[in-house]
């Protein structure tokens, strides 16, 4: 593995662990050779551990391994499939019923070509994404797994139909829709560039929801990122042209994934376990390798002032404008701290399809918890309120307001998008 041991080194820096790797040294050499061996695989044991728990959390494997309610990575939560429902499955150190029996080479399998001791995995498992994983990295989750308090619990079978409930079927798309690439350094980008891509391309499986997939299900690697339709939402478009378009700046992003909530506006849906579970507990390098990546910078980016184009009263979209929201995100737009976020600026506005524009005013968020000091309100949802003509009217008033999106929307693109909104309830 070429990168391993500069990356090794490196992730320890990140973690703060270089303190007990110089300790565990200065112990050596007091002890005397015939400890030597035993003292050093010990501790390394724990650093892989603690190795192991971080990127545990940067792959988010509690959050879908985890029922509703159930214990800690014992599996059980369903995962809606186009083929029906596929349960997670119980990933403790249990022998009989979790991945205590696996040895190191089958979990790699697993977690690299989707191969379990039970046959072909569906891909709700990302390891479309994971194949991307370090040998290193793969073996200090395996060490953190192993040291997990066993768990006994069965595994739900699957609720998956005919032909695709046949494990066999799975080897197909296997062999067709997912390629297993060992994960290679781009020699013309940065160190904090190559870190972030790793992260993000790898456990962070972005990818899984912002890349649109093809008839395969699988990710399209020519429309990496470029955005996709995810349980009713617009999962957007998170290439460099487009967020520098919308002038995130490497703090914007930063914010976003710790707080839920920057001066580009808050994450919702989908995106909210993402930074709750997992993004969030990115170390500040790894956070900025993230927005190096995502933004194709090292280089500070410039805030500039955000988006606010003046009132227009004589558009329809302004009276509801001003009676509906104002009074939670303010008359000009500009937000009100742990009510409601600004419209100016905000990202949900500022792109070519008003699709979450449309699903947020028909649905509504419910109220969300980032960390103890922000919080919001719920967005009420406005579905029984609003006729397809005031939806259009107010989509049209926030992006000519607050945004450089044209005001052209017309009814038919609010009733497909409302078609297509309610097709995933
Ligand atoms: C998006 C949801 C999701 C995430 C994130 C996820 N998993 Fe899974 N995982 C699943 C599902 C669903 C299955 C069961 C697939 C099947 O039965 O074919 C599974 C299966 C597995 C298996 C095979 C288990 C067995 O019992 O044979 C392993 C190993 C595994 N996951 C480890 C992990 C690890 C480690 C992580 C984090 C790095 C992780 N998973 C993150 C959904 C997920
Ligand atoms: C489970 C699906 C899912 C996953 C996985 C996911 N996202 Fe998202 N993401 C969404 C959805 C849906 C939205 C739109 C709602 C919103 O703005 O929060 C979104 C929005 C975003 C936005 C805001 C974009 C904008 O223009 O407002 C960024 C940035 C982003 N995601 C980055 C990421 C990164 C980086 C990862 C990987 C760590 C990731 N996402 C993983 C579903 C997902
Ligand atoms: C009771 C207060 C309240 C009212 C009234 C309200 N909103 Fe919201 N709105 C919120 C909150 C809170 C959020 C952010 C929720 C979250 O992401 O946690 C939000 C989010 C949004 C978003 C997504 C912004 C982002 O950060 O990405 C849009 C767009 C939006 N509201 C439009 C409207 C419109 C249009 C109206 C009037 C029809 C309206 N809101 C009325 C509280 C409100």
């Amino acid at each position: 593995m070429k990168l391993a041991y500069q990356h090794h080194l490196a992730s320890l820096k990140w973690l703060g662990l270089n303190l007990s790797k110089k300790l565990t040294h200065t112990v050596l050499l007091s002890v005397g050779l015939g400890l030597v061996a035993l003292t050093c695989s010990a501790a390394d044991d724990t650093s892989a551990i603690e190795r192991g728990a971080y990127l545990m959390k940067i792959g988010d494997c509690v959050a879908c391994h985890t029922a509703v309610g159930g214990r800690e990575l014992a599996g059980g939560l369903p995962f809606e499939t186009p083929f029906g429902a596929v349960y997670s499955t119980n990933i403790t150190s249990d022998k009989d019923t979790g991945m205590g029996k696996y040895s190191y080479d089958e979990f790699f399998d697993a977690m690299h070509h989707g191969v379990g001791i039970n046959g072909n995995l569906y891909p709700a498992m990302p390891y479309t994404s994971y194949s991307l994983l370090t040998d290193q990295d793969t073996k200090a989750i395996y060490a953190y797994l192993m040291s997990t308090k066993p768990i006994k619990q069965a595994n739900l079978d699957n609720d998956v139909y005919f032909p695709f409930n046949i494990r066999f079927g799975l080897k197909a798309w296997n062999l067709v829709a997912h390629d297993a690439k060992e994960f290679t350094p781009k020699k013309d980008k940065s160190e904090p560039w190559n870190r972030g891509n790793y992260l993000v391309n790898s456990l962070g499986h972005c990818g899984e929801c912002h890349t649109p997939r093809d008839s395969l299900f699988a990710m399209e690697p020519d429309k990496h990122f470029q955005g996709a339709i995810i349980e009713g939402l617009e999962a957007s478009n998170i290439t460099p042209t487009e967020l520098n378009r919308q002038n995130w700046t490497h703090d914007d992003l930063k914010s976003l994934f710790t707080e839920g909530y920057s001066r580009k506006g808050t994450v919702f849906g989908g995106m909210y376990p993402v930074v709750y579970h997992s993004f969030s507990h990115l170390t500040d390098s790894d956070m900025h390798a993230v927005s190096s990546y995502l933004l194709d910078t090292d280089e500070a980016v410039e805030a500039k002032a955000l988006t606010f184009n003046g009132h227009q009263p004589k558009l329809p979209g302004y009276k509801l404008y001003t009676g509906y929201c104002a009074g939670c995100h303010g008359l000009n737009g500009e937000g009100r701290p742990n009510v409601a976020p600004a419209m100016a600026g905000n990202s949900t506005l500022d792109k070519a399809s008003p699709h979450n524009i449309v699903a947020v005013m028909l649905k509504g968020i419910k109220s969300q918890h980032y960390n103890t000091t922000t919080s919001f309100y719920a967005m009420p949802a406005y579905a029984d309120k609003l006729s397809d003509e005031q939806l259009r009217d107010l989509a049209n008033y926030l992006r000519v307001t607050w945004s450089p999106q044209p005001g052209n929307l017309d009814l038919n693109t609010i009733r497909d998008l409302k078609e297509e909104i309610f097709e995933h309830d």
